[in-house]
């Protein structure tokens, strides 16, 4: 934050100076925290004519006012249209289409909308672009894994570029979800478990995406998903409830979400849960109080994919005119697939259930979004740009790049990493190692396997190139579920032959994503006992894992001595984790979830508050009996081929008061014998406060790259959005939530993990 808006900032502050009975401390001040309750940004994209919408909604019947908010799914085979969907296009009763995809097909859809529909407004093509268009970068949870908001921003923009170039100027896409419960499959789809860092990766992407304007070439209005409280469905099983405390959305739930809306995010979608009991897209706490108050949010908010008509099975509309009804009156614009808004709208205004107004307000929405998607005057695509844009070789290096600083290496005892020259023959065994379709993870958009590197090709081509060429054989061993353990003979030949082992395990894309939660998360089918077969040839043994969520590896992480943690790392999988095997260049991801040693645990995440019995030898202290309350390997955690070292962590200043701020410096230097990259981590702890708050909370990070005796100096800018938390006033009984910073001591520990870390402190002083 500049000077000038801390000024501002603190103008805003409320102060308290009421002492609070039986409180050990005061609250001094509470700090309406900027950006959180007071501004709300416009959205990215050109500025709007609005006569020219006022003029259309004029003109408009109520049947096309309400085709604009329908948007249907073509054919995702395809790209093209379903049966029955020309019709609706030549009457006006289809806004947006999601899966509609391809310059060709897209511009003859396009072509039926303008010379055929009575306003010919031209149609919104939306489409899951994740982690990629054609050219598929490592899945949500694998970038996040890289700790470097450049490279997401730089994905995303590819994401977008090709994805315009194909027609689809929607993406529904970032999935800002935070997830503490690896049982839930979506969990891959996401930043992980911290806000802070999803928070940064959600404005990376939004910022990818759209860039300063959405309606420039090459760039698509983005789509921020899903609000809210998805990822704490109960139990990890998707679609469930969630309940979830005002306290924790603020602090935990929604901070993604306002950083896109801080980016300028073109639109939001809502979940499919509910959340307190009423279902997110109706519900008047986060889409009326929050989204379109608090935030003053005035872009477009679709429904999930029917999650109008399940209003019914929620149990809150008794039928389809009723919850179009309740849609639309809780402020919902766009409803996906299902129909019930052109079905009902037109007796639902006449019986005047829903407003003119109301419905206005939703088209003109539309209206504007495709406005500045400059629609109006270019809504077809050129084909010969998406034949060169797509799936360029400058895309797919940026792939590359992008996977291989997504690789978080877990362990490495006794160097086998990187494979030195010394290695003549490399045994590749595994499910996951020759199958080019694994890597592309869910939601592949475009994505094809046959663009894909699978692990088995991208060694050949490195092993190839390698002095000496290495000999690389392969065996499967077995399949990655189901299946028997005829293939273990093979594959432990193989090995005994061999003078290194890469044994690629992990889980099947269509195991992880939407509706994949499981209540076991360890290896599934016989890859467990494969490893342990190939273990037990005593040859050196590197797992590579490929998956979408922490796995309880607990016998691997005791006794394989490497571990790369690679993810589903996307088109050019085998190729970027070829380069770390060999060391052409070093891991440096770290975990952006927890993995837990197991499920037993879960919910398992860093930044939880204490309890008044933190575990110790004292049996009635909070903990299991059978397993120790740490993680197997805990967030933030990643090693590399070199060491680091950190030292002379610095506060630029002892005290501050509430609306202070004070600089963190630490020296990080690379004590080992090759180049690598560290990320350091500043985590704050707020020691005693109103609330019981979390031992503690990621604040800050930088990668940094190193070459050997190499040291740098990172400095983190720590100020109150760093330090407060939301509360109530406790002298009222009210639930209206405040931002404040607390006097009181601060701890700030800066690590190259969540585990520990240099620790310093700084008081907040009273007012
Ligand atoms: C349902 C998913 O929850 C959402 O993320 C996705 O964008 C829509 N389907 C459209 O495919």
């Amino acid at each position: 934050m500049s000077r000038q808006s801390v000024r501002r900032f603190s103008e805003l502050a409320t102060v308290w100076t009421g002492k609070v009975a039986q409180r050990p401390r005061l609250i001094v001040a509470a700090l309406a925290v900027s950006m959180m309750a007071t501004m709300a940004l416009p959205v990215s994209g050109a500025v709007v004519d609005e006569k020219v919408i006022d003029d259309l909604l004029a003109r408009m019947t109520v049947t096309e006012k309400l085709g604009q908010l329908q948007q249907l799914g073509g054919n995702v085979a395809t790209g093209g249209l379903l049966d029955g969907q020309e019709g609706l296009i030549r009457r006006g009763q289809v806004g947006s289409f999601l899966n509609v995809r391809g310059a060709k097909s897209s511009n003859e859809v396009q072509k039926l909308a303008l010379e055929s529909s009575p306003s010919k407004i031209p149609l919104l093509f939306g489409f899951d672009v994740i982690h990629g268009y054609r050219t598929i970068f490592p899945v949500p949870l694998g970038m996040a894994s890289s700790w470097d908001p450049k490279a997401v921003e730089r994905a995303s923009s590819i994401a977008a570029r090709e994805a315009s170039a194909a027609g689809v100027r929607w993406v529904f896409s970032p999935m800002v979800d935070i997830a503490r419960d690896p049982r839930w499959g979506r969990i891959v789809e996401g930043a992980g478990e911290d806000p802070y860092l999803g928070a940064k990766l959600a404005t990376a992407q939004v910022q990818g995406y759209q860039g300063a304007d959405f309606g420039a070439p090459g760039r698509v209005a983005a789509c921020v998903k899903h609000w809210v409280a998805y990822g704490a469905a109960e139990g990890g099983r998707d679609y469930n409830h969630a309940e979830v405390s005002n306290r924790t959305l603020r602090e935990v739930y929604f901070p993604p979400f306002r950083a896109a809306l801080d980016a300028g995010v073109g639109t939001f979608m809502t979940a499919l849960n509910d959340l307190n009991g009423i279902p997110a897209t109706v519900n008047p706490f986060t889409l009326g109080q929050v989204l379109r108050r608090e935030w003053r949010f005035d872009g477009v908010v679709l429904s999930d994919y029917q999650a109008v008509e399940q209003l019914i099975e929620h149990g809150v509309a008794a039928n389809g005119a009723d919850a179009a009804r309740m849609a639309l009156e809780a402020g919902l614009d766009v409803e996906m697939e299902s129909t019930l808004f052109r079905v009902h709208g037109e007796r639902l205004l006449r019986d005047r259930k829903v407003s003119r107004a109301r419905l206005d307000e939703a088209v003109r929405r539309v209206l504007q979004l495709k406005a500045r998607l400059g629609l109006f005057e270019n809504p077809y695509v050129d084909e010969a740009v998406e034949q060169s844009v797509i799936l360029s070789k400058e895309n797919r290096d940026a792939a590359r790049e992008v996977a291989g600083r997504s690789l978080v290496l877990l362990r490495n005892e006794g160097n086998v990493l990187p494979l030195g020259s010394n290695v003549r023959s490399i045994a590749v065994i595994g499910p996951m190692a020759d199958d080019p379709q694994i890597p592309l993870g869910p939601w592949f958009a475009d994505g094809r396997k046959e663009d894909t590197v699978s692990l088995l090709a991208g060694i050949r081509a490195k092993a190839a190139g390698r002095p000496g060429a290495p000999k690389v054989g392969y065996a499967k061993g077995c399949e990655a579920e189901g299946g028997t353990k005829d293939g273990f003979e093979e594959a432990v030949r193989l090995a005994r032959e061999s003078d290194v082992v890469i044994l690629a395990v992990g889980e099947t894309a269509d195991r992880s994503g939407e509706a994949t939660s499981l209540t076991s998360l360890d290896l599934p089918g016989h890859q467990l006992d494969l490893i342990k077969a190939v273990h037990a040839t005593g040859k050196p043994t590197v797992v590579v894992l490929i998956n979408g969520r922490p796995l309880t590896i607990g016998w691997v992480a005791e006794h394989v001595p490497a571990i790369l943690e690679a993810w589903f790392p996307g088109t050019e999988a085998g190729h970027a984790i070829a380069d770390a095997l060999f060391g052409d260049i070093n891991p440096g991801g770290k975990l952006p979830v927890t993995f837990p040693r197991s499920v037993g645990q879960i919910p398992l995440y860093y930044n939880h508050d204490n309890t008044g019995r933190p575990p110790s030898d004292f049996k009635y202290t909070s903990k299991y009996m059978d397993i120790p309350n740490g993680p197997l390997f805990p967030f933030g955690f990643g090693l590399s081929y070199t060491q680091f070292k950190l030292k002379n962590l610095k506060l630029s200043k002892r005290e501050i008061p509430p609306e202070g701020r004070l600089i963190a410096s630490v020296e990080v230097e690379n004590v080992g014998k090759r180049a690598g990259d560290e990320v350091v981590q500043l985590y704050i702890r707020d020691e005693v406060a109103s609330a019981s708050r979390p031992v503690k909370a990621l604040r800050g990070f930088e990668r940094v790259t190193l070459a050997p005796g190499e040291s740098k100096t990172v400095r983190f800018a720590i100020g109150p959005e760093d330090l407060g938390f939301y509360t109530c006033d406790p002298r009222f009984i009210v639930h209206d939530m405040q931002f404040v910073v607390e006097p009181g001591r601060f701890k700030v520990i800066v690590g190259t993990s969540s585990k520990d870390g240099l620790v310093a402190t700084f008081d907040v002083t009273g007012l």
